[in-house]
């Protein structure tokens, strides 16, 4: 990820129902350069002349000690159902066992079938569940954890 590309995560954040953290937390995390910050990029082709990239989807992670935080993950609506998520989740694994993580951790929202089986393809199980930990909607979020 880079500057450059923080107007399109800022796009993709506010259509995939993720979290909001807006445009500049990102900046401000690039800028401290401890977290691992990936992006999809599909080439030019069937875009304007003007854009010759464009970030397909993201992942925000961070290494504390021994274990890895999955802050963010998400693909363009259209892009989905082609791999990218699964790309992008194993590129920021690996970084993080290069790093030396031996465990990675996030929270899912409970109705997010979609991602949970993504985690699941990636080793990851449920290891609780935080009541009403998402706002707007409110929801419980189940803990998800994988041994790297
Ligand atoms: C979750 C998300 C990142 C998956 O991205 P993607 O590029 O479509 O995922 P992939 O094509 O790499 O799929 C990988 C696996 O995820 C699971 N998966 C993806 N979409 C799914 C769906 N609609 N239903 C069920 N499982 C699904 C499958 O296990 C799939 O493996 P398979 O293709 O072998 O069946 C995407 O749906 C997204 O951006 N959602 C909105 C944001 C979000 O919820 N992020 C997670 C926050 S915790």
């Amino acid at each position: 990820m880079a500057e450059a590309d923080l107007r399109e995560i800022g796009e993709i954040e506010r259509t995939t129902g993720l979290s909001i953290w807006g445009e500049e937390a990102y900046r401000a995390e690039l800028e401290k350069g401890n977290s691992i910050m990936l992006v999809a990029v599909s080439a030019a082709r069937e875009f304007d002349a003007e854009q010759q990239r464009r970030v397909s989807g993201f992942i925000v992670a961070r290494v504390t000690a021994d274990e890895v935080h999955i802050n963010n993950v998400a693909v363009r609506e259209g892009a989905r159902g082609q791999g990218l998520g699964s790309l992008l989740l194993a590129a920021a694994l690996d970084q993080a066992k290069r790093a030396r993580a031996q465990m990675a951790v996030l929270e899912v929202r409970a109705s997010n079938r979609a991602a949970q089986m993504l985690y699941v393809k990636h080793n990851f199980v449920v290891a609780g569940r935080r009541r009403n930990y998402y706002k707007t909607p409110p929801e419980d979020a189940l803990v998800m954890t994988a041994a790297l």
